[in-house]
């Protein structure tokens, strides 16, 4: 397996890292070589040796012993057009990008079906933990009713320290920003826009459907004040940026929004920046994920998985069973659980 990887900050340089220390293991597991041959970014990190460094992610995709091309630049606009070339060259492609698979993953399943490739996708959404696909082909078995999850750490770190140390919105903000946490573009964490990119894709999977994704009703954690929690704190309640998806009788309502969730509850006692995804089903009836959300080696965990994965050449033919906007999306009016 020859990989390239496009994308070496946080996590491209993770996922270099464990292929790098973990060779022989993986090498072992898929019983056959697993090479990064590619490191491609705009400026240079210090890659192992025997990597070839490159600025141009054309040399990348046009190299034809690359197996799987690795996107983690993020973003909607080169991110996009870097894989749909990718597929395009037959290529197998693994990714983090939420937000372009929350917009485009129509356009991009049909393009790696009809090159016969893989997308996967599994660090999207809640850093390494395994969410993603059991949504979609471990529960297989189940009508899903529900998901509920606090998807974005960020703001569950700022919603903990407001309450656990006193401190107003903005004091925890600023904490937050000097840990690195925080998005460049601060609205995606701060207005719910990042844990809505990852409620649309464990929805798109859990119910087998494409959307639109500015259907989904946000509100983020800007209004949240040290009041409204200790009145919270109060009646047994912890305010949690919840992200929602729930089959009404007639589609689906799905939400993020500010919420009260006990605190007798595991979902209200998920502190700091951890994430945890709850879903709620007929035969398992519920299951709950929960870990670390994001992070270098957390998010390169899953990053690896989907590499490695790709090397059973059975293709997960993406877009066979998702229908299309056949449920019409409301707000479910979700603020207490
Ligand atoms: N900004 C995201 C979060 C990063 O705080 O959860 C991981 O997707």
């Amino acid at each position: 397996m020859i990989i390239g990887v496009i994308g070496l900050g946080t996590v491209g340089f993770g996922t270099v890292d464990i292929l790098t220390k973990e060779k022989e293991r993986l090498e072992k597991t898929i019983g056959e070589e697993v090479v990064v041959k590619y490191g491609c970014a705009l400026e240079d990190v210090n890659l192992p040796d025997g990597i070839i460094y490159t600025q141009d992610y054309h040399e990348v995709i046009n190299d034809e012993d690359v197996d799987v091309v690795v996107e983690l630049i993020g973003g909607t606009t080169i991110a996009k057009k870097i894989i749909l070339d990718a597929l395009n060259k037959k290529k197998h492609v693994v990714t983090a990008n939420k937000a372009l698979i929350a917009h485009d993953a129509k356009e991009l399943f049909t393009a790696a079906r009809e090159n016969g490739v893989n997308l996967y996708y599994e660090a999207s959404v809640g850093g390494g933990i395994p969410v993603v696909v059991p949504a979609k082909e471990d529960l297989v078995a189940n009508n899903i009713n529900k998901i509920e999850g606090i998807l974005n750490g960020t703001t569950n770190f700022i919603l903990t320290l407001m309450e656990r140390d006193n401190l107003d919105f903005e004091e925890a903000l600023k904490i937050a920003q000097n840990l690195g946490y925080v998005e460049a573009n601060a609205a995606l964490d701060l207005d719910g826009y990042d844990a809505a990119h990852k409620i649309y894709i464990l929805t798109m999977n859990a119910f087998s459907t494409f959307f639109d994704f500015d259907k989904i009703k946000c509100t983020g954690i800007r209004n949240v004040t040290k009041k409204d929690m200790d009145y919270a704190k109060k009646l047994g309640y912890r305010i949690k940026l919840i992200a929602m998806s729930k089959k009404l009788e007639n589609g689906l309502g799905i939400d993020v929004s500010p919420t009260l969730v006990p605190m007798s509850e595991i979902v209200g006692n998920v502190m700091d920046a951890y994430n945890v995804v709850e879903i709620t089903c007929d035969y398992l009836e519920n299951v709950l994920f929960y870990g670390k959300g994001a992070g270098r080696y957390v998010t390169a965990s899953a990053v690896v998985a989907d590499i490695i994965k790709t090397a059973k050449k059975d293709v997960w033919t993406h877009d066979y069973d998702y229908t299309e906007n056949v449920y019409p999306i409301t707000s479910s009016k979700y603020y207490v659980r």
